[in-house]
This record gives C-alpha cells, sequence and structure tokens, in this order.
C-alpha cells in the first residue's frame, strides 16, 4: 500500500482524508496530543484494520474521538452529568473519558469491555477532518505496538508507512503525551493514565478520585488491569532503558563511570557533559518534558547506544504522565541514586583477606553487599537470560534455566565475547547493589558496604561515598590461598599472578588496609574514623 502525505495547508487534502475513512480506509491524523490512527468508529471492519496495522493486542480497546457534544449520547448508554462539567473545563483536550457504552459501538472498538472512551481533541485539523467525515473517528496512537508514541508524521512513517493509507502531517504534537484517560464507570471516577490534564485539574471538577495501581507500579501476575494498554510494554526504544532518581550530580557521575557507551537521557543545559546526550525538556518543567519525551526516546535508536539512562522527572502534575511513560519504556527499572548512609567499596587481590575485613566491618554495623551473589542473581533475571541467548545462543538456555558453565566456557573463550558478557550482566548487578543500599538505609546500618573483587573494573565506584582496598604481602598471601583451596604453591602463584598487581589496588583506591595479621583492628578504625 502506497501511504500518501497530507497537509491541511494543501486545498482539499483534509477531504481527501475524510474521504478514505469515510471508505473504510486508515489515516494518521495530528491530535494536540499524539498522531492518532483513525478509522470509522462506527464501521468494525475498519476499526479491525487498525489493530492489523499497528500490530496491537486484540483487547487493548480504542479512544472514540469526537469534534462536538452531540455526537456523544448515541455512543452510551446514558451521558453521566459530570461529563458536561469536565468538558466545559477540558475539552476540546487532551482528556479521555471512560463511560458505559450503548450498543452502537462494535464490539471491536472496546473488546470484552461494556464501557467506550471517548476523547474531543483540540488539534484545529483532527477537528475537522472528523466533521469531514461525519463520523466519530476510533483512533489509538499511530505507532507500530510496543514504539513510543509518534509526535510528528515523520515519526508514523517510520513505524506505519505502507501499512496504512494516509498521514495527516499537522506538525509537532504541543502536548506530547496522550491524553488523561478517567472513568466515570467506577465510584469514584478512577484515573487509569495521567497525561495533560492533571489529577488536581480532575479533582477540581470532581472531588476525589481514584488512581488506579498500575499508574505508578508494574502490575503483579494475574492482577487485572483496568485499562488493557497498561500491562503491555510500551513507550520502549530498542535500547535497554533505566530511570534515574536523584540529583544531577549523582547522575554525572553515574554516566560517567559507565563501561560501554550509554546514552544520557537528560534536561536541557546538560547534556555538554556526555558523548551520547539526548535533552528532553527543563528540569522541573513537566510540560516541557512532556512535549520532548517521544522525540528523545526515538532518538536513543538512532544514537546506536545498547542502554540509555534517563533523568527522573517531578512525579506530580504533568510530570506524573512523564513518569508513567518512562518507567514504561523501562521495563519499569528504576536506580535511585541518593543515598542517606555512606557507601564503602571494599576490594582487595586474592589472599589478601577482604573477607576477613568485611566481617569486622559487619559486626560494626555496615551491611554486607556480596556482588559475588549479585551476579548469581543476575543471572536469574528473564531480560538477562534472554539478552545472553540472543547473542551466546539459544541453547545455553534449556527451560528458562541458564547453563552456567556453557555460557562461561563459550564467554571466556574469548575477550570480545567476555566484553559482552559483563556488558549484559554489570548493569543488572549495578541496580541490585543500589537496591541493596537502600535496604542497607532502611536497616538502620551505619554504612553499606560493597564487597567486590573487580570493584575498580565495573562502574560501582560511581555510588562509592570511598574505596578501600585490603593488601597483604606476598608471602602471606600465596600461605593463605594454598591453605583456603588446598592447592599447591605453583596454582596459587599462577593465580595470584592472573590478577592485577599491588600498586594497582592501592593507586586506584581512596584508602588501603594492609592485612598481614596483626594490627587489623586498628587498620580498620581508620576506616571507621573517615566516616
Ligand atoms: O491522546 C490520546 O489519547 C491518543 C490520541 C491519538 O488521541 N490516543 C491514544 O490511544 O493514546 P491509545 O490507544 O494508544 O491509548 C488508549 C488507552 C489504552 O491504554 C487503552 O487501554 C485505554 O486507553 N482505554 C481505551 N478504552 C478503554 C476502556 N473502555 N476502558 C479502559 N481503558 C480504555
Ligand atoms: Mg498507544
Amino acid at each position: 500500500m502506497n501511504t500518501l502525505r497530507l497537509r491541511s495547508d494543501n486545498c482539499g487534502d483534509l477531504q481527501t482524508a475524510a474521504e478514505i475513512l469515510k471508505k473504510g480506509g486508515l489515516v494518521a491524523i495530528p491530535t494536540e496530543t499524539v498522531y492518532g490512527l483513525a478509522a470509522n468508529a462506527l464501521d468494525a471492519e475498519a476499526v479491525k484494520k487498525i489493530f492489523i496495522a499497528k500490530g496491537r493486542p486484540n483487547d487493548n480497546p480504542l479512544i472514540v474521538h469526537v469534534a462536538s457534544l452531540e455526537e456523544i449520547p448515541p455512543l452510551v448508554e446514558k451521558v453521566d452529568p459530570r461529563l458536561y462539567d469536565l468538558a466545559e473545563k477540558y475539552w476540546p483536550g487532551p482528556l479521555t473519558v471512560i463511560m458505559k457504552k450503548s450498543d452502537t459501538v462494535p464490539a471491536e472498538v472496546s473488546p470484552r469491555l461494556d464501557t467506550v472512551a471517548i476523547r474531543m481533541p483540540s488539534h484545529p485539523d483532527a477537528r475537522e477532518i472528523i466533521r469531514l467525515s461525519g463520523v466519530p473517528l476510533a483512533a489509538p496512537s499511530a505507532n507500530a505496538s510496543g514504539r513510543p508514541s509518534p509526535t510528528s508524521a515523520d515519526h508514523v512513517i517510520t513505524d506505519l508507512d505502507g501499512r496504512i493509507n494516509a498521514v495527516v502531517d499537522g506538525g509537532s504534537c504541543s502536548v506530547g503525551v496522550e491524553s488523561t484517560v478517567v472513568t466515570l464507570a467506577t465510584d469514584p471516577p478512577t484515573l487509569l493514565r495521567p497525561g495533560g490534564v492533571t489529577v488536581e485539574e480532575l479533582e477540581a471538577v470532581l472531588g476525589p478520585i481514584a488512581i488506579s495501581p498500575a499508574v505508578l507500579e508494574k502490575l503483579k501476575d494475574g492482577e487485572k488491569a483496568e485499562s488493557p494498554g497498561m500491562k503491555y510494554k510500551h513507550y520502549a526504544p530498542k535500547a535497554r532503558v533505566t530511570v534515574i532518581k536523584g540529583s544531577f550530580e549523582n547522575y554525572k557521575k553515574f554516566i560517567l563511570a559507565q563501561k560501554i557507551p550509554a546514552c544520557a537521557v537528560c534536561f536541557d543545559g546538560e547534556g555538554m557533559y556526555f558523548a551520547n546526550a539526548i535533552e528532553y525538556g527543563a528540569e522541573n518543567d513537566g510540560a516541557s518534558q512532556a512535549h520532548g519525551l517521544f522525540e528523545a526516546l526515538r532518538k536513543v535508536d538512532e544514537s546506536d547506544c545498547e542502554t540509555a539512562f534517563v533523568r527522573c522527572p517531578m512525579i506530580d502534575g504533568v510530570g506524573l504522565a512523564v513518569y508513567n511513560r518512562l518507567i514504561r519504556s523501562a521495563a519499569f527499572r528504576v536506580i535511585d541514586l541518593d543515598f542517606s548512609i555512606p557507601v564503602i567499596g571494599l576490594t582487595g587481590q586474592t589472599g589478601a583477606g577482604k573477607s576477613t575485613v568485611s566481617k569486622l566491618l559487619e559486626k560494626d554495623g555496615f551491611y554486607h553487599i556480596d556482588t559475588d551473589y549479585l551476579a548469581r542473581i543476575a543471572v536469574d533475571n528473564s531480560e538477562v537470560i534472554s539478552a545472553l541467548a540472543d547473542y551466546f545462543g539459544n541453547d545455553i538456555v534449556t527451560n528458562g534455566i541458564l547453563d552456567r558453565r556453557k555460557l562461561a566456557r563459550r564467554a571466556f573463550s574469548d575477550p570480545i565475547k567476555q566484553k559482552k558478557l559483563n556488558a549484559i550482566v554489570h548493569p543488572e548487578v549495578t541496580r541490585l547493589a543500589v537496591e541493596e543500599i537502600h535496604k542497607a538505609e532502611k536497616s538502620g546500618a551505619k554504612a553499606a558496604l560493597i564487597d567486590a573483587a573487580l570493584l575498580f573494573e565495573s562502574d560501582l565506584t560511581c555510588v562509592c561515598t570511598f574505596t578501600v582496598s585490603v593488601v597483604a604481602d606476598e608471602e602471606i598471601r600465596l600461605e593463605r590461598i594454598m591453605k583456603r583451596d588446598s592447592i599447591s604453591r605453583e596454582d596459587a602463584l599462577i593465580r595470584m599472578n592472573a590478577q592485577k598487581d599491588e600498586e594497582y589496588y592501592v593507586s586506584k583506591a581512596d584508602f588501603v588496609v594492609s592485612n598481614n595479621g596483626e594490627n587489623i583492628t586498628k587498620e580498620i578504625g581508620k576506616i571507621i574514623e573517615r566516616l
């Protein structure tokens, strides 16, 4: 199919769009929120085409767009009087209202539901196209299912060229995130999706409303989505996105410590510090972030970075809508880098007695975080497993469980493969380590202790208040390893020589603890003093 590009300033183009819609075709239209993929809402066959063109799960209901209040009574069982109050304040505009539906609405519009979602957009092209076609238009966002929503005609073309009859280019969308969705079919009304009209603005008309748990959190397995759209992976670029909470200072330290090229999706004026930066709006200005968000997520794909770290917006006003989209694009990965306790990174050569030091500190009220253990947990994560299988071959996984030996054989045979393994596993270890630090805070520990043999090779140093290397004389380390692992002197030496030398550990650390057996309590006293 050849996708026509139409424009409102071309005489007759909106009429062409309306004709296509009247004949049961699909036209992507601009709205003030995002571009919508429109079809005649009263034509079941036309509506079915929307699901096919987008690759949309067929239980995800559509919003019906109208240009005037008179179009609504035939679509609903009964017009809720509160609709008129909402309409007076926020229509035309970025608000969708759900009510009990009438038999006029084809089942395909809201499959298996007894409700229908209705919105009156404010974009002049959208209003004119609805008026010219003479029917209400069912329209989801005009992206391929799962991708960031389109805020320009080019985004629509990227996703749907050849799959739809036409796109009307009406410039870039002013709001930038999809409409607020509120249902009047529950008591009290429930916010199903935050958007350009804020909770405060809704409550000014409706009184207190409920907020669906899916707005801010991942639904638990088996939990029913009040809004089916909220259960699907959404708004996601190909890169692995993580939302980063906390100060810009901590964000900067974190990005600069990354071992693989990462895209910094940050606020205006912050990009200059990073090699790959995409700015998405002004800090503390939800409306400007909403406007830039989806364009930024699409740019992440163009950057070729495999990971992206996004600065977290304020979670109120329109920022709530931005946060809601971001956590979905990040598959709910959120890292909070602001800690209220010091974080100490502990490392050292094999046999230097790092474990002894960490046990003593644990006794003294430090919360021990074992990164070897976290690395084992990290490869239980289904996303990590599937990324590993994509790269190292599906046969490293049997029944969803990773064959660690097979993976090790493949990865350690080649430095490039080993690097790839680290690139997949380390970010998850970091995320888990940060979660542990927050557990440490809650437990009342005086500090968190990150115990990591490869501390300086990882990005974990960026969360450390200071780092400590444990060292010991070579002869003492040799004796300890032979005894600990019951191995010969030669084998112990091989292990020791495979590691970086003492100079490396000493030069990289903020603090050095010498653990030759005596005086260890005094040495540790130095760390505690430093706190
Ligand atoms: O701003 C917008 O709302 C854009 C523009 C094009 O108008 N449209 C849009 O549609 O975002 P879509 O399909 O991408 O998102 C509609 C959301 C989905 O999460 C869907 O599950 C929910 O609204 N929804 C639609 N009808 C519903 C219903 N009857 N009950 C519950 N949720 C409904
Ligand atoms: Mg959508």
